[in-house]
């Protein structure tokens, strides 16, 4: 078992924000994703989709929520809202215990599947969101990794398209400089700040905060009418979808 407050700073092999992101993100922001999208991840979006139902009630979405404390802190926050937790590990996903105080929750729901994928056709099904968290993505710590993290990733401009006002948390300033810079280059203005004297709002933040990590987040508002518009490859994606429901 994981000894609370012994986790270690991030290391990597690259110095500040990555020499290629620049060159990457304005090259996913203008070629379509084009991966296949599994039907697991097709099915996980259904699910998510057929519990929101045609709701005027807010989304929010815990992007990457792992074992979905803070899924069931945001519910609390947002009583009026439906808050959806998304992650790939059905072992995370297992250990989910509602915090005793919010075991009576019923506005949220955790869903296992691939987020880019899952973005994606959000994005596709014209899913927008009041608020989007993403609390402590893998770091992909090493330079060659650069296009695992979500900002230099293909599905960047699908997060995009969800909008929301968003908050990314990490331990790693080198992510929260890089997801600032691939959002200026998307055209979105934010706020970036070091996170101090905080009540953990997650296990990861938790153990950075009880290590002695620094942390970071990065907030920006999204504008869901914004420059990012729906690809062809994402419409096509939305016809599957749609075409799956009606059978
Ligand atoms: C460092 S953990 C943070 C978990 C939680 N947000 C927290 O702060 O405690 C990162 C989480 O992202 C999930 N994850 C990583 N890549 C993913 C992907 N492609 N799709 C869905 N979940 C993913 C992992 O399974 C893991 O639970």
């Amino acid at each position: 078992m994981a000894i609370p407050g012994s986790s270690r700073p991030v290391a990597s092999n690259q110095a500040g924000v990555h020499a290629r992101l620049a060159e990457i993100v304005a090259r996913h922001l203008t070629a379509p994703d084009r991966k296949p999208i599994a039907a697991h991840t097709i099915a996980a979006f259904h699910q998510a989709a057929c519990w929101a139902g045609p709701t005027a009630r807010p989304l929010i979405l815990d992007s990457g929520c792992g074992a979905g404390e803070s899924t069931a802190r945001l519910a609390q926050r947002h009583p009026g809202a439906l808050v959806i937790g998304v992650d790939k590990s059905r072992c995370r996903l297992d250990k989910h215990r509602p915090p005793p105080d919010l075991d009576t929750l019923k506005n949220y729901r955790l869903i296992q599947a691939e987020l880019g994928d899952f973005w994606r056709l959000a994005a596709a099904a014209g899913w927008r969101v009041t608020h989007h968290y993403l609390f402590y993505p893998n770091p992909w710590p090493k330079a060659a990794q650069v296009q695992y993290r979500w900002h230099g990733s293909p599905a960047f401009p699908a997060l995009l398209r969800l909008g929301g006002r968003l908050e990314v948390r990490s331990n790693w300033n080198t992510y929260i400089e890089e997801f600032a810079v691939a959002l200026q280059i998307a055209g979105y203005g934010c706020r970036v700040e070091a996170l101090t004297a905080i009540q953990p709002v997650t296990p990861f933040e938790r153990k950075y905060y009880a290590s002695g990590h620094r942390l970071w987040r990065c907030q920006a508002d999204l504008d869901p009418a914004g420059a990012v518009r729906p690809t062809a490859a994402e419409t096509l994606y939305s016809e599957v979808f749609t075409r799956q429901e009606t059978r």
